[in-house]
């Protein structure tokens, strides 16, 4: 028993000098930009949930409810649309501080094609000295999973995205390759959306 006793005052002490070295830094909001789209709003609870990009200096990208600092932030805000933010962190304490709908998802395969694909693969797919072209030979055969694959964890030569871009942009630049790069070069291209 006294065993016992000893162990817990230890971690009592040790739990304390955690909060006190934790209250003793200068501890200041910092804000962070981000990306992404919106898988879900709960209003009432002023709750969004959001796929987002990389957010340099937080986290890698992935999908997560963040509290908004007010719920009339999220007024306009509903499911799907692609949104730019801002979050505040304070300690442990993340949340949102501003929260815009960002340009309409149309162009957005195209976009991060731009951005991410075309300095290998070329504007239209024809191919770089650092990237093949995505027009033509295996490129055109492969399933649609077999592509999600390569964006999301690189190739030999191609860098991994799935730390870069989030699963919905990955989706939205495959979806852009097959159906305006690629498209009436594939022959499976049937029952494509
Ligand atoms: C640094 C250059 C580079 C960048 C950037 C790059 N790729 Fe690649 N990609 C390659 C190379 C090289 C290959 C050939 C195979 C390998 O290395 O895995 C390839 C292969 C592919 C393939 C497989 C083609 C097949 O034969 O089935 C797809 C699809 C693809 N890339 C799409 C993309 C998309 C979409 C992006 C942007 C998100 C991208 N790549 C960015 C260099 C690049």
């Amino acid at each position: 028993m006294k065993k016992f006793v000893r162990l817990n005052v230890v971690l009592i002490v040790a739990v304390l000098i955690a909060a006190f070295s934790g209250c003793s830094e200068e501890v200041r909001p910092e804000v962070f930009h981000a990306k992404g789209t919106v898988v879900a709003v709960e209003k009432e609870k002023g709750v969004v949930t959001i796929d987002h990009r990389e957010i340099k200096g937080l986290m890698s990208a992935m999908t997560m409810d963040f509290k908004a600092k007010d719920k009339k932030l999220l007024e306009d805000i509903k499911k799907d649309d692609p949104v730019e933010f801002s979050l505040s962190k304070f300690g442990e304490k993340i949340e949102i501080v501003a929260i815009k709908r960002a340009g309409e998802n149309k162009a957005h395969g195209a976009t991060v094609y731009k951005d991410n694909c075309a300095k290998c693969h070329g504007d239209k797919g024809e191919g770089k000295k650092k990237g093949i072209p995505l027009i033509e030979g295996h490129a055109l055969g492969h399933p649609e999973e077999d592509f999600l694959k390569q964006v999301r964890n690189g190739g030999e030569k191609m860098p991994a995205f799935a730390e870069k871009l989030s699963e919905k942009e990955i989706e939205a630049v495959v979806r852009y390759v097959r159906n305006e790069i690629q498209k009436g070069l594939r022959k499976d291209g049937v029952h494509e959306h």
